[in-house]
Parts: C-alpha cells; sequence; structure tokens
C-alpha cells in the first residue's frame, strides 16, 4: 500500500482516539493525589520534591493535562489545575464514585481487554480475582443504590416485609438504607467474599437490625423464611446453566407472598448497547464471570422456575441497567396458562375469586 495512504490512515486513527488520554490523566493524577498538589499554580520541581515522585515523569503527566486542558500553564513554568474541568477530581471532595469508576476501568478492565488476543489465541480465559478486586467492584455497584432504592422502600412499605435478605450485598449500602427507613425490619447481607464482609460490617456498626454472613448464595439458606430477598449485580457471577438452580433455590425460602429484586445490566440494544457490549466482553473473557442475561433469558429462567417476572425497567439507561421483581406467588400467569390451555372466562373468573378467598 502507499506509504503515504497508511500514515494518514494512522494519523486519523490516532486523531480519533485521543479522547483516551483525559481518563489516563485523570486515573493517575486521582491516584496520586496530583490534582490537589496543582491546587495553586505551582512549579513541577516544588511538587516533585514534596511528593517525592521522579521529575520527568512528573513533568510528563504535567504536559499531558496541559494538552487535555486539566492543567492551565502559569507565568514562572508554574502550573494549575483547571478548577473548571477538574472540581470532581480535587479538593476534599474528590467525587468518591468518578475515583472508583477510573480505578475500576484502568486496573480491571482495560487490562483485561488487552489480554483479548491471548484469551481468544489460547482459548485460556482470564481469572476474576476476588480478593483484588472485590472492593473496587462492591463500590462501583452501590452507584446505583440512590436510582433503585425508592422502588425498593415503596414496595416494601406495600409488602409489609418483616425480613430482607440482600445477596452478593457487597458493601451492604442497600441494607443501611433500608434500614434508616424501617428500624423494625430484620436485614441480612451475604456475600462470599471476607473483605467485603468485614468492611460491610464496619460501615454499618450502629445499625443494629443488620447483620452479615460470608456464604455462597448458591447454597446459602436463611434459619427462616424470608420476605424479600435482593439479587443486585450478581447474574453474572452465575453460569448461565446455574442461574436456574439458584432461583430453584430462593424458591424454598421466600415466602409464599415473598418478592425478589433483581438489578442486572442486560445485553440488549435498545438502550447502552455500546456499554453492556463492553461490559459482557470483559465478563466473558473470564473463567468466573459470565455473559449478561438477555430478556429473553430472564423470561425463560422466571417461568422455568415459576416465578412472574413485572417492573422491568431501565434505571440506568445508557448503562443498560434494569430492575424488575420476581414473585412466587404467581396467581396472574397461573390465569394466563389456563386462559392459553382453553380456560373460559367464567372458569379464570372463579380461579380469581378462589385466590382472593385463599390469599
Ligand atoms: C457487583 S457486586 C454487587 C454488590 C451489591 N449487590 C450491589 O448491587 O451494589 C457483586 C457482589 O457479589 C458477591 N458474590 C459473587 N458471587 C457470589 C456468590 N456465589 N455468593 C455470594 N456472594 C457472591 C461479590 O463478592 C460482590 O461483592
Amino acid at each position: 500500500m502507499n506509504e503515504w495512504i497508511t500514515a494518514m490512515q494512522a494519523r486519523k486513527w490516532m486523531k480519533k482516539n485521543e479522547s483516551f488520554l483525559p481518563i489516563w490523566h485523570a486515573y493517575v493524577g486521582v491516584e496520586l493525589d496530583l490534582f490537589n498538589q496543582f491546587e495553586r499554580a505551582t512549579d513541577i520541581d516544588t511538587v516533585s520534591e514534596k511528593t517525592g515522585y521522579p521529575r520527568d515523569l512528573l513533568a510528563s503527566w504535567v504536559r499531558v493535562g496541559v494538552a487535555v486542558k486539566h492543567l492551565k500553564k502559569r507565568p514562572n513554568e508554574r502550573f494549575r489545575s483547571s478548577k473548571q474541568r477538574c472540581s470532581t477530581l480535587m479538593g476534599d471532595n474528590v467525587s468518591p464514585g468518578i475515583k472508583a469508576i477510573l480505578k475500576e476501568m484502568l486496573e480491571l478492565h482495560i487490562p483485561t481487554m488487552l489480554k483479548y488476543p491471548d484469551i481468544m489465541r489460547s482459548h485460556e480465559r482470564a481469572q476474576f480475582d476476588h480478593e483484588r478486586h472485590g472492593e473496587v467492584v462492591a463500590e462501583t455497584s452501590a452507584l446505583l443504590e440512590h436510582f433503585a432504592i425508592k422502588k425498593i422502600i415503596k414496595m416494601l412499605r406495600d409488602q409489609r416485609a418483616k425480613t430482607v435478605v440482600d445477596l452478593g450485598c457487597g458493601h451492604g449500602g442497600y441494607l443501611r438504607k433500608l434500614s434508616e427507613e424501617f428500624p423494625d425490619l430484620k436485614l441480612v447481607g451475604v456475600d462470599i467474599n471476607q473483605k467485603v464482609v468485614d468492611h460491610a460490617r464496619s460501615l454499618s456498626e450502629g445499625y443494629p437490625n443488620i447483620s452479615f454472613e460470608v456464604g455462597d448464595i448458591n447454597t446459602w439458606e436463611p434459619e427462616e423464611q424470608v420476605d424479600v430477598v435482593l439479587l443486585h449485580n450478581i447474574f453474572h457471577y452465575i453460569h448461565p446453566d446455574e442461574r436456574d438452580n439458584l432461583l430453584d433455590h430462593l424458591r424454598s425460602y421466600v415466602t409464599h407472598k415473598g418478592l425478589i429484586s433483581v438489578i442486572t445490566p442486560i445485553s440488549e440494544k435498545e438502550y447502552g448497547h455500546a456499554f453492556s457490549s463492553a461490559f459482557n466482553s470483559f465478563f466473558i473473557a473470564h473463567d468466573n464471570l459470565f455473559a449478561l442475561p438477555d430478556k429473553q433469558e430472564l423470561q425463560k429462567i422466571s417461568d422455568h422456575c415459576h416465578f412472574e417476572m413485572f417492573d422491568l425497567d431501565p434505571i440506568i439507561k445508557e448503562g443498560s441497567w434494569y430492575t424488575f421483581w420476581l414473585s412466587p406467588n404467581s396467581p396472574i400467569k397461573e390465569m394466563r396458562q389456563s386462559t392459553m390451555a382453553g380456560g373460559t372466562e367464567q372458569q379464570i373468573k372463579r380461579e380469581q375469586a378462589e385466590l382472593t378467598r385463599t390469599s
């Protein structure tokens, strides 16, 4: 191929993908607290001496910062963080959400994505390291709590629930929010990662109605029946062939009128296709993480395990994150099935009356 074309194609490609630089720059700056070091106009030598970071590396980071407009050049070779662009990356209020997302993206997702060619050639997938990455993953998924909690609180109030179990509870944020709203609820969090449970316990001191257990949700059982189970951001930890078994297991201890609250990213094109497909690529590059479910799969496993699935709503559209409920008490479905099997109007009404009488 013509050399000129090759070079121009590469130039165009580089230009188009320059957008990666601000992410890298922000990650390094937040991890090393550099935006704060340059909160006031300061020269590189001063910051290098104060922090002990090598001068050449620091100077290079500063140059990138100026190029991506995170830093401003000031007179006398001094530099200052841009308050307009980096207010969430500096000061006492470095946004914990942004910090966690940068960490997860750069330390977990990108390295795995870089291994894709090796993984595809060798057929040897990566192992998700719960010990190393469990904490940051629990932190980023907790960012959804804010968007999901209202719907759960409303349902719990309507249900008059007495016990709630959060399976794969991470740092237990849902339980603390529920405890504040319902101080008499019995709240239990279960997670397989001891470190994550330790952190959840320390964050939940002062919440007497919350307890935590280390356990595998595929086998863990409560002492008594449970009104509401939270199953949030957990499907991709369970092999698609095992998801039925998990729901069957939950069925054995959720009360007849109980509910399961599910939150999960879904593999689909309607919303957040870029995000959910990238997420999916990351999961399936691991031996111990699995493909996101799609709507059909969710419907199929719900039907198979005799749960009624309802209120399927997107909560973070750009991430294709959905919430829905599963109810083991599925009169609507039983009625639908009897219609499909040739049930008459009167027969359905009779069944409806019977259900109302017995419930
Ligand atoms: C993505 S985090 C979600 C945390 C929380 N549910 C939320 O939505 O914010 C998934 C959590 O599930 C836990 N986990 C994964 N597999 C599990 C299993 N088989 N049994 C119990 N916990 C599990 C992980 O340790 C992690 O803390």
